[in-house]
């Protein structure tokens, strides 16, 4: 045995509260899932292993945690199977096999409790194995502390017993002080005790919980272990909860922007995912949200309402109002919106222009070009100081393939062009407005695609005596 604890996390069950076809582990807060959070916080303790106890969705939840970025492939976490589940007594009997070999000690955490900071674990149980504590329950003093088991202390200040919320008295009712489902064990004793664990018996599910008082009535120590700050140890059991934890963990990320130099204007009504990275002197206004793995350099500027996910921004890039950006890279000094739309592949070069309502997939465009409005430019690639005329459409799709559209350097796009790809504009030409591109454009040139305009003098006023008489007669 080289190491001294190993890692039990509990996400076997279904969540009935949470009122969802999906396992409850797997719903997010703060960008995260709430097992992924548990599984973070666990590997940064120095563990001899770590132990997922999956039954409800076990093959999703599995999925999800060795989906986990990590140095280690698959997560580095392995997997105990619960059938039943029959409680969170059951849910730790089932690691029994893998527990007993692996260390003298376990520590036991719930895959809803997503909130503890790894430094609060590591001082819990660097605290439990200093003492001589059989059991060490990590405690919290609520100012609400309705549907969690409370705290019954016994002689010596040690634990008694723990009362869930269901089973308690009124007197027990008025403890404050309750069980955040975070435990530290010496593992011998915990699989005695589990071995004689009785189910509860109106909801027939045997409760971890219910080992403490075993332990006790066995005269073994029991200690309890007082969480600071009571707002890591909330646990997520209904809608409400995961709307609670997403916004700490969303106020968290906003805070740590803030103090790194990025201004967020009205911080609470904007979302942020946890691996964005926002280069100091930023602005990000009101409604925006960023998302997935977003990161931007100094100076930028994102306007409010606007989307952006999974996108590179160089520093000084200003985003207008209400765009939505996935996938997309954006160079320094380019100005994007308001109302644009950038699908992924979208490379807009350094100081591009790009306009309203300009939609953009796949498409490379130069340093200074210029798409202001109205567009649709898809599998294009545009040169540098080039200008698109509002309306200007790539017509990249002839119902089975998609092909390119290639724009030089320096081109004029006159307005309410179509250029039906596969096609190419060489450098420095002019497409007139209104033509429709079906040809190759030679560089210098000018390429003229529409029929030319005749002009009817005196029409309307013929036409109107025309129609004069025959309305007359009705
Ligand atoms: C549990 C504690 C309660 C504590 C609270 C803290 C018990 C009996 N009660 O209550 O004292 O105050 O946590 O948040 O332990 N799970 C399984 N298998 C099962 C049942 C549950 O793996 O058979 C997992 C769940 O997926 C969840 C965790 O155990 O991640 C806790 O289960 P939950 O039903 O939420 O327990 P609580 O009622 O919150
Ligand atoms: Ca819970």
């Amino acid at each position: 045995m080289k190491h001294a604890f190993v890692i039990a996390i509990l996400a076997a069950g279904q969540g009935t509260r949470f009122k969802s076809r999906r396992a409850k582990v797997l719903h997010a807060a703060g960008g995260r899932t709430l097992i992924e959070h548990v599984v973070r916080a666990a590997r940064e303790l120095p563990a001899g292993g770590i132990f997922v106890i999956v039954g409800y969705q076990a093959d999703a939840v599995s999925a999800a945690v060795r989906a986990i970025p990590g140095p280690m492939p698959g997560s580095g976490v392995q997997f105990i199977r619960q059938e039943g589940p029959l409680g969170t007594g059951h849910a730790v009997r089932c690691g029994r096999a893998e527990f007993e070999l692996a260390a003298p000690h376990v520590m036991i955490l719930s895959g809803d409790t997503p909130l503890l900071a790894s430094s609060t674990l590591r001082r819990f149980v660097e605290a439990h194995m200093e003492s001589e504590a059989a059991a060490s329950v990590m405690t919290a003093e609520l100012q609400d502390p309705s549907g969690y088991g409370r705290i019954v202390r016994g002689l010596n200040d040690s634990i008694a017993a723990i009362v869930e919320h269901k089973s308690a008295s009124p007197k027990q009712l008025q403890i404050r002080e309750i069980n955040t489902g975070i435990y530290c064990f010496q593992t011998r004793p915990l699989f005695a005790e589990l071995e004689r664990l009785a189910p509860d018996p109106i909801t027939k599910e045997y409760y971890l919980t219910d080992v403490i008082g075993l332990l006790h009535m066995k005269g073994l120590p029991v200690a309890a272990h007082r969480a600071e700050d009571p707002s890591e140890v909330l646990g997520v059991n209904t809608r409400v909860e995961l709307a609670e934890v997403d916004q700490l963990l969303r106020e968290r990320k906003a805070r740590e922007l803030m103090l790194a130099g990025v201004t967020l204007l009205q911080p609470a009504t904007i979302l942020i995912d946890p691996d964005v990275e926002i280069g100091p002197d930023s602005v990000v206004e009101p409604g925006v949200s960023l998302l997935g793995t977003t990161r931007m350099g100094e100076g930028c500027r994102i306007g409010a309402h606007s989307v952006i996910a999974d996108s590179e921004l160089a520093a000084g890039v200003t985003v207008n109002p209400s765009c939505v950006i996935t996938e997309a890279r954006i160079a320094s000094g380019a100005v994007v919106g308001p109302f644009s739309r950038l699908r992924p592949e979208s490379e807009i070069g350094p100081d591009a222009r790009i306009g309203n309502f300009v939609e953009i997939k796949k498409s490379r465009i130069g340093r200074g070009a210029k798409a202001q409005h109205l567009s649709y430019l898809g599998d294009a690639t545009i040169g540098d100081e080039t200008n698109i005329g509002a309306g200007t459409i790539t017509c990249n799709y002839d119902g089975e393939k998609k092909s390119q559209t290639v724009i030089e350097d320096h081109v004029f796009i006159g307005s309410g062009t179509e250029l039906v790809a596969p096609v190419r504009v060489e450098k420095n030409a002019y497409v007139a407005a209104g033509s429709t591109i079906t040809e190759d454009v030679p560089a210098d040139s000018l390429a003229l695609a529409r029929s030319r305009q005749t002009n009817k003098p005196g029409w309307v006023a013929a036409r109107k005596k025309k129609m004069a008489p025959s309305k007359a007669s009705h």
